[in-house]
């Protein structure tokens, strides 16, 4: 059975997703789970695109093991060097290089001829291959290409040492039948002396439709994002292409290396960081995916599964049912979950999270995987803060002005204010404002509940801007105001780093 590679890029081309950005501990933090989920190759970032990207690439080359890390590169040799400097420290390394081959592209964006831009391709490819052994090509808006143009550009590349040609739908204009044909035209000129990858891109709602063709004519890597994030309408989605191989092994007669059970977690993971959230009929992640509401359905399913049920929500780690904890857990019952969870905190990590976790299970009877993923993980992805919340009182209701007492810590020092708001959360965050003394403007304000009941852990995302600079701030609270304090601090710590 065929082994399908699976090229994850959502820290590349996800990270393109409008609003997207993450910082270094954000990309480190989701590397690592990337690791955990299987993936065979990890794109990190594109070192030459600013500093901050080439310190990520960097510290995810030195962090992240397991899973080879690529770095992309404009076919140019500045970029081939800057992206060889971040990632040399890895121990399996690759180099990503493009250049874009359409008539559409040469003509008006870049004023080269084919010929030019071939000769290019290979000289880069070269120079790639003389700094690492291992050296993928993308021929850019490859379905917008003439398909002899195409081939000769692949061959040749594939001649100058690359080993993985990718083939993008960089606008996402093609069709399955039509990229199918594709695939199987360069897979019976190259052979198996590369190995063809795809790129979808989903602007027609195709991305892995088109993947999925590919796969069946001789492609043997998939690049795609977690939640199908990226560029403009997203890429290819990691879990359904995933899913779809694992569930139609009959036709594929293929299988992928990832632990199909890190799927919801890693697809959480990614929501909390982008602050992108799923849409609820999203296959395989979203919150109905596993939901009947017929009652023929549900009469069908409580007789046997298989009847409408495709794939069980196990299958991708989803334990939502399973109660994990409660207030008489101990340290050791809590530090096991979390380690079966994938999280390996430090003492001190564990004792703050513990802490927290004895607090919530005051106020919550029952604490689920979702609800310690969101302690933990403000635990894990905490960077230095200038200002932490000491204590919050709000006031309001029917003819009441909305007023917030507010305690923080600016530093070490701690300062009071009281505020009043339109409602309460505006009268929170008028009380922060004030007291930092800061001039952001907040962009966007999501609340959802992390788990079902009254009593549920509340998480507010919020965006703030300032000086152009857009950072998301989250916070995780059975009261919402103070998860609504939560994230606005949060997101004010990433704007003023501690000195
Ligand atoms: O969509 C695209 O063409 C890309 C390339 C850089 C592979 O992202
Ligand atoms: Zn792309």
């Amino acid at each position: 059975m065929r082994t399908i590679k699976i090229f994850d890029t959502t820290l590349r081309d996800g990270e393109q997703s409008p609003g997207a950005s993450m910082n270094v501990t954000e990309k480190l933090q989701l590397g690592k789970q990337l690791v955990r989920l299987g993936v065979d190759v990890i794109e990190a970032g594109f070192p030459i695109a600013s500093p901050g990207d080439f310190d990520a690439v960097q510290q995810i080359a030195t962090e992240v093991t397991g899973a080879t890390i690529a770095g992309l590169a404009r076919a140019k040799e500045l970029d081939i060097k800057s992206a060889y400097d971040a990632l040399k420290h890895a121990p399996q390394k690759r180099i990503h290089t493009f250049h874009s081959t359409s008539d559409i592209h040469l003509k008006y964006q870049f004023r080269v001829s084919r010929e030019e831009a071939l000769k290019r391709s290979v000289e880069m490819v070269k120079y790639a291959r003389s700094l690492v052994d291992d050296v993928e090509f993308s021929p850019m808006d490859a379905t917008r290409t003439d398909i002899g143009y195409l081939i000769e550009v692949v061959a040749a590349v594939i001649e100058a040492g690359a080993s993985t040609v990718n083939i993008p739908d960089t606008v996402g204009y093609t069709i399955p039948v039509e990229f199918g044909e594709m695939i199987r035209k360069i897979k019976e000129r190259i052979g198996d002396s590369a190995v063809i990858s795809v790129h979808c891109h989903n602007d027609l709602g195709l991305a892995v439709a088109n993947s999925v063709a590919a796969v069946l004519n001789g492609a043997g890597q998939v690049e795609c994002t977690i939640n199908g994030i990226g560029e403009r309408a997203g890429n290819c989605s990691m879990e359904e292409i995933v899913m779809c191989i694992k569930t139609r092994k009959d036709i594929f007669n293929a299988q992928t290396n990832i632990n199909t059970q890190e799927i919801i977690r890693t697809s959480r993971l990614v929501t909390r960081i982008t602050g992108i959230q799923v849409q609820l009929n999203k296959a395989i992640v979203g919150a109905n995916a596993f939901a009947h509401e017929s009652g023929i359905h549900q009469d069908g399913l409580l007789k046997e599964k298989m009847t409408y049920e495709i794939i069980t929500p196990s299958d991708i780690g989803l334990t939502r049912t399973e109660l994990v904890m409660g207030k008489h857990s101990g340290r050791h019952a809590f530090k096991t979950r979390l380690k079966e969870l994938g999280y390996e905190l430090s003492d001190s990590e564990t004792e703050t999270a513990f802490d927290k976790f004895k607090r919530l299970a005051d106020q919550k009877k029952e604490i689920f995987d979702e609800d310690l993923e969101a302690l933990v993980s403000e635990e894990v992805s905490k960077i230095p803060e200038t200002y932490s919340l000491v204590e919050l009182k709000v006031e309001s209701g029917t003819n009441l002005k909305p007023t917030a007492k507010l305690r923080i810590k600016i530093n070490s020092r701690e300062v009071e204010t009281t505020a009043n708001g339109d409602g309460p959360v505006d009268a929170v965050y008028k009380a922060i404002v004030d007291i930092t003394k800061t001039s952001s403007s907040l962009l966007k304000f999501e609340v959802k509940s992390i788990t079902g009941g009254t009593d549920a852990l509340g998480e507010v995302m919020v965006t703030l801007e300032q000086d152009g600079k857009k950072v998301r701030g989250s916070g995780a609270d059975t009261d919402i105001l103070v998860a609504a304090a939560k994230a606005y601090i949060n997101a004010l710590n990433k704007l003023t780093p501690k000195k």
